[in-house]
């Protein structure tokens, strides 16, 4: 049997200093067992920050100089240092350099093998640059750098969604087909009045990522682990050197809140959410039954025993990862509630859930936009079905108001004249005579000449999207004046 190895034996002197800032502890620290080692490290996932870390660093070090604290030959050195180092990770391949011999996992993360390595470059200049640092206020400032980062591409990629879209509502946008509410047949829109939808959730999406920015734009640096500092750091300095608004108003909450975490964790549940949604109407209109569009067949995939199918999987996974994202904004809420303030170790999680709730959404908004560029609407197969389901009746209730007759009671009349089409087994407003709409208006009290020959000018589907004129309508006018809007807006 191989003998056990007796560090945990050994006195805390004698063991090399795995890590450095735990010297003055009397235990011989956590790097003594390998179980806490593992469990206490945040390096497997936090390397991710490594651009954002030597930023802070950067804006940390030319402050400390500016105010005295290090001198220019020290700065000069920490620069050099940390601009090598970042090139080193960098050339270490995929995964944030996950080559570079200066991950160290016994060092936790990706703060203590930076400065380690820093340290190990330059010597004693890197020693000063944590001077009124602590790894609390950093890992809050590259977060936040993190964030800003991550939310401008979230927004890059809703653009392209958004364009995607835009060019199908040019492509398609005047196809009249049906709305629904309950997923009963509503009244008649265009298809371009639909997409308008999708472009309207997708732009709050983006606005939602740039108020977050707004929100959450304060400076950390300089909070320190929890109380500030008593040397002279100037918080604006830092705050202006990395893009961000003014120092953070409190040390306590600026080291321990993660509220721009949570709202981007609630920004990407909302896009998830709003894509599952496109991804479940399409998943429909896509189904033999409605058959409203094609998919292109990049984007479905056969089954393993049935030769025939042609399955949307892409779209089902858009509407499947929508739990993901849903997933990791609960574990952060749930990480944060009842933390008593200044930092806890818990909050070390935080990083996990956004980033893998990032990479989901991400995928799933570049996907979701090579779909709509490929997707086409089937004019002919939604314009068999358009004379069911009395989509006109609404305009004609409409055609009763404007001849002087209260909505209600024409709502009533209306009633009345889709049950007299159904006893006859008609299914088209349209398919009534005068005489029929004046005898249904006299029975409510409206009289027998209210309806003339130009009621068929409001029927039929086609005649309906023509009439709408409020604003941000899903007819003709409404599309024609949306697409100049978004074409504006999107170029
Ligand atoms: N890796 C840690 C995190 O992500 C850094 C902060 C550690 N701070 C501490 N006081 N132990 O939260």
């Amino acid at each position: 049997m191989p003998k056990k190895p007796s560090a945990t034996k050994k006195s805390a002197k004698t063991l090399p200093a795995a890590k450095p800032w735990e010297h003055a502890k009397s235990g011989e620290g956590s790097a003594a067992d390998p179980l806490a080692t593992r469990f206490v490290e945040s390096l497997s996932f936090d390397r991710r920050l490594y651009k954002h870390d030597i930023a802070g660093s950067v804006a940390h070090a030319a402050m400390l100089e500016s105010v005295g604290l290090i001198t220019a030959a020290d700065l000069k050195a920490i620069m050099r240092g940390l601009a090598e180092i970042q090139a080193e990770i960098e050339a270490a391949g995929p995964d944030y350099g996950a080559a570079w011999p200066g991950w160290r996992i016994e060092l936790e993360d990706v703060h203590m093998c930076i400065e380690a390595a820093l340290i190990a470059k330059i010597g004693e200049p890197g020693r000063k640059l944590h001077t009124g640092r602590s790894r609390n206020d950093q890992v809050a400032l590259d977060l936040k750098l993190w964030i800003k980062e991550a939310s401008a591409a979230l927004d890059q990629r809703l653009l392209d969604l958004l364009r995607a879209l835009l060019g199908l509502a040019k492509l398609d946008g005047t196809i009249v087909m049906p709305s629904y509410t309950h997923l009963q047949r509503a009244q008649p829109i265009v298809v371009g009045g639909e997409l308008m939808n999708w472009l309207a959730a997708f732009q709050r999406a983006r606005k939602r990522f740039d108020a977050l920015r707004a929100v959450n734009d304060e400076n950390p640096l300089g909070a320190g682990a929890i109380a500030g500092s008593s040397l002279p750091l100037d918080r604006s300095h830092t705050a202006a050197a990395l893009g961000l608004g003014a120092p953070a108003p409190s040390s306590i909450d600026a080291t321990a809140s993660r509220d721009a975490a949570v709202d981007l964790a609630y920004g990407l549940s909302m896009t998830a959410m709003t894509l599952s949604r496109l991804a479940e109407q399409w998943i429909i209109y896509a189904a033999t039954e409605f058959g409203f569009i094609t998919l292109d067949g990049k984007y479905t995939t056969g089954s393993s025993m049935m030769p025939q199918k042609r399955n949307p999987d892409m779209l089902e996974l858009i509407r499947g990862r929508c739990g993901w994202a849903y997933g990791e904004l609960v574990a952060l809420l749930t990480i944060l509630k009842g933390l008593p303030v200044g930092y806890n170790r818990d909050l070390q999680q935080d990083k996990k859930h956004i980033f893998s709730a990032y990479d989901g959404v991400m995928d799933s908004l570049e996907m979701a936009a090579r779909i709509v560029a490929t997707t086409r609407f089937n004019k002919e197969r939604i314009a068999a079905g358009l004379g069911r389901g009395f989509l006109d009746a609404t305009a004609l209730a409409d055609y009763f108001v404007v001849k002087g007759g209260p909505f209600r009671t024409a709502h009533q009349v209306v009633g009345a004249l889709v049950r007299l089409c159904e006893s006859r087994g008609q299914h088209e407003l349209s398919q009534l005579a005068v005489e029929d709409f004046n005898a249904a208006c006299a029975a409510a009290g409206l009289g027998s000449t209210l309806c003339g020959k130009d009621v068929y000018d409001w029927l039929g589907p086609e005649n309906v999207v023509r009439r709408y004129r409020t604003a941000g309508n899903a007819g003709l006018a409404g599309l024609e004046t949306q697409i100049k809007q978004w074409t504006k807006a999107l170029s």
